[in-house]
């Protein structure tokens, strides 16, 4: 089964060609910092070729949501050197994953101060889960272009302190619709400097921010995770192949580790113009390592891999449900089921007691 066998991800050999998603768990203190239990969960993974952090936030200006963890203070980066130091004792290689939410955030989580983004657009039909209840998307600031290039920098900050913390290596969350995602489409970044009004403009950003991340953490440790079909959080384009095809020929000349791609997740009968065969139209583009992700299962993953395009699979749900997954693969077993209400905030209940195969 190529699933469970070994992977070359950049310099280093992986167990197995599983990967866990990430996944935001909201288990940090209001200061962004994990406790002792964020480094059991992740331990408890660490059977995964690839474990990829939740998003965590790359500067106070980043954050969307209470709870959610940082790596831009000493307390942040020290509490992150424990999980690194027990996920490698245990056998296991850990990428963070690096986030700033853009527009998708609200004043009151982030001491009333408005979300950033490229262009002054909020997000409609949808509210954010805050502090204070679900709220409407406030209009957020339109970033100048030197606030642009202060966020490229503190991309680099961040890899630099994750390195420091111990990771393996670095993924931009460029997804669903997080900043790297709107400087990418063409409902949210509506700017007509060099950031915005054509293909490579709206790709800029993105491109920017990987150069800065290989020099902070460093040749093949960097990672990208991208949505090109994914419209949730107001995310349009008139023609996602035109847009993310030139973005991933541009990281094919940058020495990264993988290339992260999502498939729909949501149906797409209102986007009847949207390719749904994912990895063979973007990541038969990729000279990288593909990691495919979005609704697999055992069989599907392994059907994905058999396919050639992408050589490892990244399961959410099913990781964060099952911290033995390749056991369960390799056994043929029965998979705990992942629980909605615990998924988000909360102690060591629906985080760290999903029982292994022999408990
Ligand atoms: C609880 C939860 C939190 C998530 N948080 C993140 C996140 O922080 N960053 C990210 O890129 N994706 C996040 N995702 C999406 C997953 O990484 C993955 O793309 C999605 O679950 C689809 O994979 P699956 O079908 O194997 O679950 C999250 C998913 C879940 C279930």
């Amino acid at each position: 089964m190529k699933l469970l066998e070994k992977v070359t991800l950049g310099k280093q050999t992986l167990q197995n060609a599983l990967a866990m998603a990430p996944m935001t768990r909201s288990r940090a203190d209001i200061e962004g910092v994990i406790s002792d239990i964020t480094t059991l969960y992740y331990t408890q993974r660490a059977s995964a070729g690839l474990l990829i952090t939740e998003g965590i936030n790359i500067s106070e200006q980043a954050l969307g949501s209470p709870y959610t963890p940082g790596i831009y203070t000493n307390d942040q980066i020290e509490a992150w050197k424990k999980v690194t130091k027990s996920v490698h004792e245990n056998g296991g290689v850990i990428y963070a994953q690096l986030w700033h939410t853009g527009r998708v955030g609200h004043s009151v989580d982030r001491n009333g101060k408005l979300p950033v983004a490229p262009s002054a657009v909020a997000i409609k039909g949808q509210q954010h889960f805050t502090a204070e209840g679900m709220k409407d998307y406030e209009v957020p600031h339109e970033l100048t272009t030197e606030e642009i290039m202060q966020i490229v920098k503190d991309y680099g900050t961040a890899a630099k302190n994750a390195i420091e913390a111990g990771f393996d290596g670095v993924e931009l969350h460029a997804a669903f619709g997080y900043l790297p995602n709107q400087f990418l489409s063409e409902s949210a970044n509506l700017r007509t400097d060099e950031y915005g009004g054509s293909v490579e403009n709206r790709n800029r950003f993105v491109l920017e921010v990987m150069k800065e991340l290989v020099d902070a953490a460093g040749s093949d440790k960097v990672g990208i995770k991208l949505s090109p079909t994914i419209y949730y959080n107001n995310i349009e384009n008139s023609d996602p192949e035109a847009q993310f095809k030139p973005l991933i020929e541009s990281l094919n000349e940058l020495p990264l580790a993988y290339v992260h791609l999502m498939n729909a997740m949501f149906p797409l009968d209102n986007h009847p113009h949207y390719p749904t065969d994912i990895m063979g139209t973007f990541g038969s583009v990729s000279k990288h390592l593909v990691i495919a992700n979005a609704g697999y299962d055992k069989a599907s993953g392994e059907a994905e891999l058999e396919k050639g395009i992408a050589k490892m699979i990244s399961y959410g749900s099913l990781f964060l449900a099952n911290p033995d997954l390749a056991k369960r693969f390799e056994l043929d077993a029965e998979f705990n089921q992942a629980d909605q209400a615990t998924m988000y905030g909360g102690g060591a209940h629906g985080y760290t007691d999903y029982p292994f195969l022999n408990d």
